[in-house]
């Protein structure tokens, strides 16, 4: 038997929507899968890391763990594995990869998980949802952790968005951008960061983009600790604004920023953009619809 899995890149936070709003996009990390008696994986695209023995691929291990959870054994396979999400970027290739390992399980084993556990199952891997969401549904997803550890969301309606992606060439793990952040907030600047998420979103469903790209740019939540880990953070905003970006934000925990644009304009925006920025990949992106399939 041979199946395909496709998962796309996703883009979290969209500024003040931290660990809870996040979208996908055009870009996708693909398993080829051919059962066998053996397991193998082989690695097609230069943006994926090397690795050395299929036990320590980190798909696998999600693979096997998910398995585990529903006390089944892993059958072998075969696994080839093309990607066009970079790593270590702030466009969800962990995220991706741990639902793909999800997806692996699920197939390999006939599990018949919901959408629900396999958002359970990569929130508990990632520690927060906002990517794992948006990456599994497509769209613009708003997710909400519960006390009791159960994630709520929202998959928002279709908007006349685009995206551009700058990408530069240096890593950030998110680990060390969430360590800059405060442990706590006051009180006040909590409600005023709320308010501005709030604001932000329900600008973007009212279809009155500019407002949301101001409140995306007003975020208090991370993008303020973050701003200085993020090559040319502020130019890359000054710059986008010119060529009318609604607004301009870190993609996830960066070092990528992100420019949501009018529908159409991507091309000419990311151009521009181009010329601006050396050492950079930038490139117009679709909102994808689809998530994993
Ligand atoms: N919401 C997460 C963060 C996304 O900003 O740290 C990155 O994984």
């Amino acid at each position: 038997k041979q199946f395909d899995i496709t998962i796309p890149a996703s883009s979290a936070n969209m500024g003040p929507g931290f660990d809870s709003a996040g979208l996908a996009l055009n870009r996708f990390l693909t398993l080829h899968v051919t059962e066998q008696d053996n397991w193998e994986i082989e690695h097609h695209s230069h943006l994926l890391p090397s690795f050395t023995n299929y036990h320590d691929h980190f798909i696998y291990q999600i693979a096997k763990q998910t398995a585990q959870r529903h006390q089944k054994a892993l059958p072998g396979c075969k696994v080839i594995v093309d990607s066009g999400i970079p790593l270590a970027r702030g466009l969800g290739s962990s995220a991706s990869a741990a639902l793909a390992g999800i997806e692996l399980a699920n197939q390999l084993c006939g599990l018949g998980l919901t959408s629900e556990q396999k958002l359970e199952y990569g929130t508990d891997i990632e520690g927060h949802p906002d990517n794992v969401a948006s990456a599994l549904f497509g769209g613009i997803v708003v997710t909400a952790t519960t006390q009791n550890n159960k994630v709520e969301y929202v998959q928002i309606p279709t908007l006349d968005l685009d995206v551009v992606v700058y990408i530069p060439n240096v890593e950030l793990k998110t680990e060390t951008a969430r360590q800059l952040l405060p442990s706590n907030l006051t009180r006040k600047s909590a409600t005023t960061a709320s308010a501005i998420s709030n604001l932000m979103l329900a600008s973007l469903l009212s279809g009155n983009f500019h407002l949301a790209g101001k409140m995306m740019e007003s975020d208090l939540f991370h993008e303020p600790y973050r701003a200085d880990l993020i090559p040319n953070y502020h130019s890359i905003k000054q710059e986008a604004k010119k060529v009318n970006a609604y607004g301009t934000v870190i993609s996830g925990a960066g070092p990528t920023m992100i420019s949501f644009v009018p529908k159409g304009e991507g091309t000419m925006i990311s151009k521009h953009m181009t010329a601006k920025l050396s050492d950079y990949e930038v490139v117009a992106l679709k909102i994808d619809q689809n998530g994993l399939q």
